[in-house]
């Protein structure tokens, strides 16, 4: 009933949003990931749907179900994160990148299970870079209004305010690791080109909500 009663702020927008943690194969068992649970990720495409915006959730591996109305693109490495949002992003209004993605895949993954060795000896891995989705994104001519999210262990203000700018992204959103991994609830800074705004700590379906207005202002100023 709640959702219900939610301003229509992104009615008639595209949105695309990623969320989540991705998963870096070593072998065809084995992958490495992170301690993303997609919860901030798919609170967002929830409340943008709320909003009345139509959402494409792109999404790593998570145990969340898609919020309903929301249309899921499921994938498990960076590069097809990748992928898939550069696909989805095509005439999207608004892209707000929320997903962990693995700054490296592993270089030298093996296309049968790594077996152990009588010697007792340990696979070397080697790692190469992954494509930083979001900066591509804000490149892209035409592309859409787009906002990023870091999640930091310390000096967020520091590092959201030199990532924002090295995102090229009109908003960026900080908030603690310690909250935005596997927690309930969250505290968002709002890092853009007038300075930041600390929200209140929220449950993050709250903190969700009030994002999307704060989004909605913004990309109605930008983009009317
Ligand atoms: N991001 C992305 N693609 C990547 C890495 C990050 O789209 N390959 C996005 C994230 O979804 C987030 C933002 O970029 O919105 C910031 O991610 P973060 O990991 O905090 O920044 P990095 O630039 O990777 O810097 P670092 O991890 O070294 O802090
Ligand atoms: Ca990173």
């Amino acid at each position: 009933l709640i959702a219900f009663f939610q301003p229509k702020v992104l009615a008639g927008r595209r949105v695309v949003i990623t969320a989540g943690p991705t998963a870096e194969p070593i072998d065809p068992v084995r992958v490495i990931s992170n301690r993303s649970s997609g919860k901030t990720g798919y609170a967002l495409a929830r409340a943008a749907r709320e909003a009345g915006a139509e959402v494409t959730l792109v999404s790593g591996p998570t145990l969340l179900a898609a919020p309903a109305g929301v249309a899921r693109v499921d994938v498990e490495s960076a590069r097809q994160m990748h992928a898939a949002a550069l696909q989805a992003v095509r005439g999207a209004d608004l892209f707000v990148a929320v997903a962990a993605v693995a700054d490296w895949h592993v270089a030298n993954a093996s296309d049968s299970k790594l077996k152990k060795t009588e010697g007792g000896g340990a696979p070397e891995l080697r790692f190469a870079p992954n494509p930083d989705i979001l900066a591509e994104v804000a490149r892209l001519p035409d592309g859409p209004w787009c906002v990023g999210f870091a999640a930091e262990t310390e000096n967020l203000y520091e590092h959201a305010r030199a990532k924002r700018e090295r995102k090229g992204v009109p908003l960026l959103v900080g908030n603690l690791a310690q909250h935005a991994m596997n927690a309930e609830t969250t505290q968002l800074v709002l890092f853009d080109a007038q300075g930041e705004a600390e929200l209140p700590v929220l449950p993050k379906m709250e903190a969700a909500r009030r994002l999307v207005q704060e989004i909605a202002a913004r990309l109605d100023r930008a983009r009317p």
